[in-house]
């Protein structure tokens, strides 16, 4: 399969694009590093078939997730064992740990992962979601693509309150996998709301202008300066601190304060006279009113526990099977991508990752095995953007990479291409005079391939006329088959 070529590229398809069908020939046809944010949301291997009710809207979708051997490619087995030896390794141990079903299903996401993986810009960065039927598994197949030095959480979403599982706990959470692909992975700080019970315990004290707690206005140990002399007759020094005016609090919370060129005490004083001074009982130094209203939360914490499960009311739900609530992807894309970054979900279902993208103004794309998705994906933008939208890009064929450059013709490969195969057809192994080899596309154009010399190989007429418009791979599995 030969190396990567690493770099960054511009996308060559659209933004709003959504594909019917199978992801791995299209993610095969989509340009190196030219993507910022995965959001994967795979079947599970979980043994059940997905229906949607009938009457919702949608109606008419289903998928299975019971996984064997016959699911996958031969070809996508022995490709695996070239591409990567790690993953390939994982994937024996579950085979002789869990069985052929866990080792089909692995096999199938591997192959995919390694694409997702080449896709991916040098910043970007990856979200698998599954449950504990194949996490443990997943988290080792991942660290054998992604590199177990580019692991950086495991988010667990407790996805409903609770459950009855027979002779052992409630399964009650999902785990989403998250990796970057390298350290320069795109973060930004995102902020959750405080529960209740912090709510109560901290925030104690209210005013006419809301609830607040106390933060310090003093730091640990003696100064001599300003910082270091009493204020309306109260000197920290006594308790061996200091003044310690939080000046980055106060521009973020009161950008139009001015104290930038004042005396330690003047601050105060001026503090004081905006009613942001909390004045304690006798004994205790006064402290800065930090109002619940001004106060971002806390950072996000890897356990997701604030946001809800869609309920059988809610506007949101599609009655998609296995449908996610956007509040999740909401915060995954803020906290992974910028505004304007590609943001790619190839089993998009219906589409709640592209509908969380487009509502951050980011670019999105997506692809899913059910055409009842696509239309999904359009009826939900829709809804939200208004009937002007005029609507995905709805596509089946695999994009044609443009990454390579500008490739010569790949017929004068031929010369090379003999010489490498010591003139033997690698269709039906047999040894030919050079007139009669014809240059084939291993993974043909119309299914994503390209004329770079990597996707080239010579057949003997026959067998290239035999192969037709068959991947490789398709056409060695129905000569097994046969
Ligand atoms: C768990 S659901 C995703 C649900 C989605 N996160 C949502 O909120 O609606 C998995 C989806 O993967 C799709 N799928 C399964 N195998 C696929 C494949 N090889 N290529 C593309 N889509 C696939 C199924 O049709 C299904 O819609």
């Amino acid at each position: 399969m030969g190396g990567e070529l690493p770099m960054t590229h511009p996308p060559n398809f659209a933004s709003g694009t959504v594909w019917t069908g199978d992801n791995l020939p299209v993610m095969r046809g989509i340009n190196s590093g030219c993507i910022d944010l995965i959001y994967l949301d795979p079947p599970f291997n979980s043994n059940e078939d997905y229906a949607a009710p009938i009457g919702s809207r949608a109606a008419g979708a289903a998928f299975k997730d019971t996984w064997t051997l016959s699911d996958i490619d031969v070809y996508e087995h022995g490709e695996l064992a070239e591409r990567s030896p790690a993953a390939y390794a994982v994937i024996d141990a579950a085979r002789q740990t869990h069985g052929k079903s866990m080792m089909s299903y692995l096999i199938m996401m591997a192959v995919r992962l390694i694409e997702m993986r080449r896709i991916l810009k040098e910043t970007g960065s990856i979200y698998l979601h599954c449950d504990d039927t194949a996490v443990h598994y997943l988290k080792l197949l991942m660290d054998a693509v992604f590199g177990a030095r580019n692991y950086r959480n495991t988010l667990i979403w407790k996805r409903t309150s609770a459950h009855n599982s027979a002779k052992k706990f409630g399964r009650i959470t999902d785990k989403i996998l998250f990796y970057s692909k390298t350290d320069e992975a795109t973060w930004n700080k995102v902020s959750q709301p405080y529960d209740k019970e912090y709510i109560e315990k901290f925030y104690r004290f209210e005013d006419r202008l809301g609830r607040y707690r106390a933060g310090d206005l003093t730091g640990a140990g003696l100064r001599s300066g300003d910082s270091g002399k009493a204020w309306r007759g109260e000197n920290p020094s006594s308790k061996g601190r200091h003044w310690a005016v939080p000046m980055k609090v106060l521009t973020d919370e009161y950008p139009n304060l001015d104290l930038g060129s004042l005396s330690t005490q003047e601050k105060l004083d001026l503090l004081d006279k905006a009613e942001l001074i909390h004045w304690p009982k006798r004994g205790t130094v006064p402290s800065l009113k930090r109002y619940l209203d001004l106060s971002k939360g806390v950072p996000v914490q890897e356990l997701v526990i604030d946001i809800r499960p869609i309920g059988s009311r809610a506007r949101e739900r599609t009655g998609y099977p296995t449908q996610k609530p956007v509040a999740l992807l909401d915060r995954i894309i803020s906290a992974s991508s910028n505004e304007g970054d590609m943001v790619f979900d190839p089993f998009c279902g219906c589409a709640t990752t592209l509908v969380a993208a487009d509502r951050l103004n980011r670019e999105w794309a997506g692809i899913d095995l059910s055409p009842l998705a696509v239309k999904l994906v359009d009826q939900r933008i829709r809804d939200d953007r208004g009937a002007l939208w005029g609507g995905a890009i709805v596509r089946d064929d695999p994009p044609l990479r443009t990454d390579f450059g500008k490739l010569p013709n790949y017929r004068t490969h031929r010369h090379r291409l003999y010489g490498e195969q010591e003139g033997v057809c690698l269709g039906c192994d047999t040894h030919f005079p050079f007139k009669v080899m014809e240059v084939d596309h291993i993974l043909p154009r119309s299914k994503g391939g390209s004329d770079h010399y990597e996707n080239l190989q010579l057949l003997c007429t026959h067998c290239n006329k035999s192969k037709g418009g068959k991947t490789m791979a398709e056409w060695l599995a129905a000569r097994g088959a046969g």
